[in-house]
């Protein structure tokens, strides 16, 4: 019969083997689509903000460069982190703490991504339309602005109807693109969208 300090030992080593085994090596942490877009929103308001607040005095290439630039990798990293969601399922996609966001709530935090950028480079354009600087500047806002086509591309395929919901909530900033020279973007959300 074995003593009360060898079943004590026992049920020690049967813990220590327990608790060893329980904390499996987590995964690689999966930002799902409803997290990436909302720090995406924070991380490129206080650029937009900036770029919105230019006017003709400073709408130079010294200023409005490094913030276009600025717009353009904060996107690219966006799209690292959309991109691991890829062949992911549809209810991981959209995953928050809470549970799994609908395609309509989804919509909800894409479409400030687009008008935000979108709008603020707009009217950068409007802008720096009368200034010697806009030569050089007008492809420097195009490429901001087409860095949100693979982010766009990327994203479809995540999740069905996806795009299809935000396309209304856009609609009046796709319009009023067309009218800034932005005509070439407008040609790629309405392929993707
Ligand atoms: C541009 O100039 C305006 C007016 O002086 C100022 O309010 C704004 O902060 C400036 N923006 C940048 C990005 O320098």
């Amino acid at each position: 019969m074995p003593s009360f300090a060898q079943l004590s030992l026992l049920a020690t080593v049967a813990f220590a083997a327990l608790s060893a085994a329980a904390p499996v090596a987590p995964k690689r942490d999966l930002l799902a689509l409803p997290a990436i877009l909302t720090q995406l929103v924070a991380d490129l308001t206080p650029v937009t903000d900036l770029l919105s607040s230019v006017v003709l005095s400073n709408a130079t290439a010294e200023v409005v460069t490094p913030l276009a630039a600025q717009i353009e990798s904060i996107i690219g990293a966006a799209l690292t982190e959309v991109n691991a969601l890829a062949g992911s399922p549809e209810d991981t996609v959209l995953a928050t703490v809470d549970g799994v966001l609908s395609v309509t709530d989804a919509a909800a935090l894409l479409a400030p991504v687009l008008t935000i950028v979108y709008s603020t480079l707009g009217s950068v354009l409007a802008v720096i339309d009368s200034t010697p600087a806009a030569a050089i500047l007008q492809p420097i806002i195009n490429d901001a602005s087409a860095a949100l086509g693979p982010l766009l591309t990327a994203i479809s395929p995540l999740v069905n109807g996806l795009l299809a919901a935000v396309a209304p909530l856009v609609g009046p900033i796709v319009a009023s693109l067309d009218n800034l020279g932005l005509g070439p973007v407008v040609g790629l959300l309405n392929s993707v969208l």
